[in-house]
């Protein structure tokens, strides 16, 4: 069986000899770049390069990056997603191009003496079909045909040409990208005579083949979300995930047996309560792979000089912290035992990550600080669960609104647990309730302050400006959660709504505009001060302001900022205003409506629940 730490070694030596030069990797934490929170891919920290600007150590580099990503954090405890990873990655900048990168891809993936020694036979690619940016990818296509062929292999039954959906690459919607050429396994060995189209497509959909590794092509460069234009240099950005690769050779169909995870699940399994549980071992199995994929995220979070708060970095790092808590709880994990897990997680990865050694004792220190704040609230909050639980009447398994929102109030639980905790015994919760008591808490409190300061309910031009407010945040919502290549496109706002267009290729899920809504009503939650500043048009592009930048501002424009540097910046924006001081003022934000608008272009109606 290859090891983890042989994988990653292969691949250090395997483009050393090639003339590739190893960087280490860099921090979660993006330096000057506001528009992400955490490092996503390997290509990051090297954007600058990419664009052209000379590396000191050359053209070509191979890399081992960390990288977190939360947006499938729902979804850790199933095979194969996890919130942490780290990318195997080599480098042309400006160097080699396609013929390299393709062969050497196939050669470290197949090789025994130097590579992983995977069969051909299970290996399938595909390629860019083309489209109006760039053509069709020929040359990848005649490549690997010529690789295909000579392993004796029918090249028809093993490359595929998809659309820019699938393999076009691009980190968001400014900067380097182009079209990618993706390697996939069967890792089912069933697969070895090769598929049709078809085939290929539903074979990757029930996950019975997975994707290795990425070849992108980046000549391209994108600005707000569209391709202007060719860079003045040709560069490869490879990226393969350690946690498949280490699947695919540990033999294993998910990450968490992998030998990256496997002594973090066997200390919660031995440290776990014995005594039978109410929970299903299903339920169990999920619940003992969110702690050690949390803790795991968590302890690389902390080691890159992250703690815990209430907004951007630090409240992923919170949330994480939370669910493994609540998670270890429902496995019958100690709060000791948890700590625990910190010290191997940094055993586990402390020779190839030195950082972590260094700060082993601060690491370890504020994630119990954090464990132990929640617990208190947790241990109370839960008692409360319980009582609540025992008083629904036989038939009645629906938490009302008015319960839950006393929870809220009362024991700082998050919608998100309440709804959790419910679930795990098989109750509802009255969300609508929720948002109803919400709102009436709301009105209750600003009529107070209006009867306070000056009377008498809201105007409608103070609606508007609330909805004006409210259009900032869901701006920002939006990028955080589909992506920077969202835009306004069109906005306009009545004392009942709000409309706001957006650009975006396809359909909102219902996951999605739910996550949008928390985001805002987490931010609202928060009470973030508001406020703008008359900065250089320069400046505000410097600081990653959002909006229209072009003459008709001049040079001075007006930047609204909601938060500050207490609370953490959530959004930044060119504007004229008005805007309430406070987000406080908005009430519950709920997204009403999301439609077509134009081609590519998405319209969402939306309304403040506090009047
Ligand atoms: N940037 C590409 C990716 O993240 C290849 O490294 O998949």
């Amino acid at each position: 069986m290859m090891t983890s730490e042989e994988i990653r070694n292969r691949f250090l030596s395997f483009f050393e000899r090639r003339g590739h030069k190893i960087i280490p990797s860099a921090s979660l934490v993006p330096e000057n770049d506001p528009s992400v929170l955490f490092t996503t891919a390997g290509m990051q920290p090297l954007v600058p390069y990419l664009l052209g600007e000379p590396h000191p150590k050359g053209r070509r580099l191979v890399s081992i990056q960390k990288c977190v990503r939360t947006q499938d954090i729902e979804e850790v405890g199933d095979n194969t997603h996890d919130t942490f990873f780290e990318m195997l990655g080599n480098w042309s900048l400006g160097d080699y191009f396609k013929k390299e990168a393709i062969v050497w891809s196939y050669e470290f993936l197949t090789s025994k003496d130097e590579g992983l020694g995977l069969n051909p036979n299970r290996l399938y690619v595909t390629v860019f079909e083309g489209d109006d940016n760039a053509p069709k990818d020929e040359e990848s296509y005649a490549i690997w045909k010529d690789i295909f062929e000579r392993a004796g292999l029918d090249p028809e039954k093993r490359i595929f040409f998809m659309p820019a959906e699938n393999n076009w690459w691009s980190p968001g919607s400014n900067g380097p990208c182009g079209p990618d050429t993706e390697m996939f396994y069967d890792v089912t060995g069933a697969l070895t005579e090769g598929l049709t189209k078809e085939e290929f497509v539903k074979a990757d959909d029930e996950q019975k083949i997975v994707e290795v590794w990425n070849d992108v092509f980046m000549e391209y460069e994108k600005k707000d979300g569209k391709v202007i234009g060719k860079l003045s240099q040709k560069n490869v950005d490879t990226g393969a995930g350690l946690e498949r690769l280490a699947m695919v050779m540990q033999g294993t169909d998910n990450v968490f047996e992998t030998d990256l995870f496997k002594d973090i699940i066997f200390a919660i399994n031995a440290k776990a309560a014995k005594t039978p549980s109410v929970f299903s071992p299903e339920n169990l199995r999920k619940a003992e792979r969110i702690v050690a994929d949390h803790i795991r995220t968590s302890v690389f979070i902390v080691s890159d000089g992250v703690v815990p708060s209430n907004t951007d970095r630090g409240y992923v790092l919170r949330r994480l912290l939370r669910r493994a808590t609540r998670y270890a709880d429902m496995r019958g994990l100690e709060e000791e035992g948890l700590i625990d897990l910190v010290d191997i997680v940094i055993k586990k990865y402390k020779n190839v990550y030195p950082s972590l050694k260094e700060g082993e004792e601060k690491i370890k220190e504020e994630i119990r600080k954090e464990i132990a704040k929640f617990r208190k609230t947790l241990a109370k909050g839960l008692k409360e669960f319980e009582k609540i639980a025992m008083r629904l009447d036989g038939g009645n398994t629906t938490i009302s609104g008015k319960v839950a929102f006393d929870l809220f109030q009362t024991y700082g639980f998050p919608l998100e647990l309440i709804r959790e905790v419910a679930d795990e015994k098989s109750l509802t919760v009255d969300e609508a309730g929720f948002y109803e008591e919400f709102k009436r808490h709301q009105e209750a409190s600003r009529k107070g302050a209006e009867k306070k300061f000056k009377g008498g309910l809201a105007d409608t031009s103070e609606m508007s400006v609330r909805y004006h407010t409210a259009t900032h945040m869901l701006h920002k919502a939006l990028r955080e959660v589909l992506g920077e290549h969202v835009f306004q496109k069109g906005s306009n706002i009545t004392p009942e709504r709000l409309r706001f267009d957006f650009s975006h290729p396809q359909k909102m899920t219902d996951e999605e505009k739910r996550r949008v809504e928390e985001l805002v009503n987490q931010k609202i939650q928060e009470a973030l001060p508001v406020s703008y500043e008359d900065i250089s048009l320069e400046e505000a592009k410097r600081r990653g302001a959002l909006g229209v930048f072009d003459e008709k501002y001049k040079d001075t424009v007006r930047v609204y900022k909601i938060g500050d540097d207490h609370t953490g910046v959530f959004s930044l924006e060119i504007c004229g205003g008005p805007h309430v001081q406070n987000t406080s003022e908005l009430g519950v934000f709920k997204i009403v409506k999301e439609e077509a608008s134009s081609a590519g272009v998405r319209r969402i109606k939306a309304v403040l629940l506090s009047e």
